[in-house]
């Protein structure tokens, strides 16, 4: 059994755990730019997220979310820390599925792990079609190109977008749509988790319910757990089981969403919510 079949056995274990987390940037300077400082973005971060559920950070801008997440799927590299999906540890970007009773194979982060980004237009390669977008990621992991443009048209229809899209090239479609077809590519490895770092923040209001109601299905129907950034506190509240308050790069509260967001106990917490603008009449 592979450790995909065993995320959803064992229900219990959570989907992601991370200790200690500290990612650190170079800072570069004098004349041969040698590095003479680190900046540290993320420090000593810990939470755990459980299978199937929600959870969220928040936390002003430049406080370290993205990076927080980028390095989760080893865009950037992690300066300390253990990391843990479905128990197994993480090391060099591959999880050993080597525990009792299982064969030894092991499997890259990504076959369990994928990002949905900002910005769906530069997400998607303006010179492919949907269909080269949607089976690259499975035809490099050696299924046959019929296999995978199956797998692509089950998915476009999942995420609501006719299979004539397949033929279609990513300029020929809204900012909505985009999204879309970034949560079908995101599916194509059947992932356990999905990191989505302000997913709706560059779509029109009128298609952010859109976008977000179809990953909370896709959280209910494929047991997916999801890792979720957003400024909108509405938006947390609502989709969110439990929420990680972020500050210059510690965690500072942890909760659940209804506790964090109504009843924050940090100072910070309750300056944050404070911020959030409303619509006085
Ligand atoms: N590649 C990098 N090199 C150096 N510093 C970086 C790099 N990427 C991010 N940083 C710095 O790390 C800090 C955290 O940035 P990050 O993008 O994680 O913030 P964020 O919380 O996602 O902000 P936002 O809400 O604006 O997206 C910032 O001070 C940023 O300038
Ligand atoms: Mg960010």
């Amino acid at each position: 059994m592979d450790l995909q079949s065993k995320a959803f056995e064992n229900g219990t274990v959570p989907a992601m755990e991370v200790a200690g987390l500290t990612v650190k940037f170079p800072m570069r300077g004098g004349v041969f730019g040698k590095v003479q400082s680190y900046f540290t973005a993320v420090d000593n971060v810990s939470f755990s997220l459980e299978q199937g559920k929600i959870l969220s950070v928040v936390g002003e801008s430049g406080c370290g979310k993205s990076t927080l997440v980028k390095s989760l799927v080893g865009l950037v590299p992690m300066a300390a820390g253990e990391y843990r999906l479905f128990g197994e540890k993480v090391v060099n970007g591959k999880v050993a599925a080597v525990g009792p009773g299982m064969p030894q194979k092991s499997c890259r982060v990504s076959d369990l792990v994928q990002m949905i980004f900002q910005d769906p237009f530069s997400s998607l390669n303006p010179r492919q079609t949907v269909e080269e977008i949607l089976t690259a990621p499975l035809v490099a992991r050696g299924v046959t190109v019929d296999a995978a443009s199956a797998r692509a048209r089950e998915l476009l229809e999942r995420v609501s977008i006719p299979v004539e899209a397949l033929q279609k090239f990513p300029h020929e479609f809204s900012g909505g749509q985009r999204q879309r077809l970034c949560i079908a590519r995101s599916l194509m490895v059947k992932p356990k988790i999905l990191l989505c770092d302000e997913v709706t923040s560059a779509l029109d209001v009128s298609v952010q319910a859109q976008i977000l109601h179809l990953l909370d299905d896709l959280r209910v129907e494929l047991g997916i757990s999801i890792l979720f950034i957003s400024h909108d506190m509405q938006v947390v509240r609502a989709l969110s089981d439990d929420v990680l308050v972020m500050y210059f790069g510690h965690i500072v509260e942890r909760g659940a969403a209804d506790q964090v967001l109504v009843n924050p106990q940090h100072e910070y917490t309750q300056k944050l919510l404070a911020s959030v603008p409303t619509i006085r009449r």
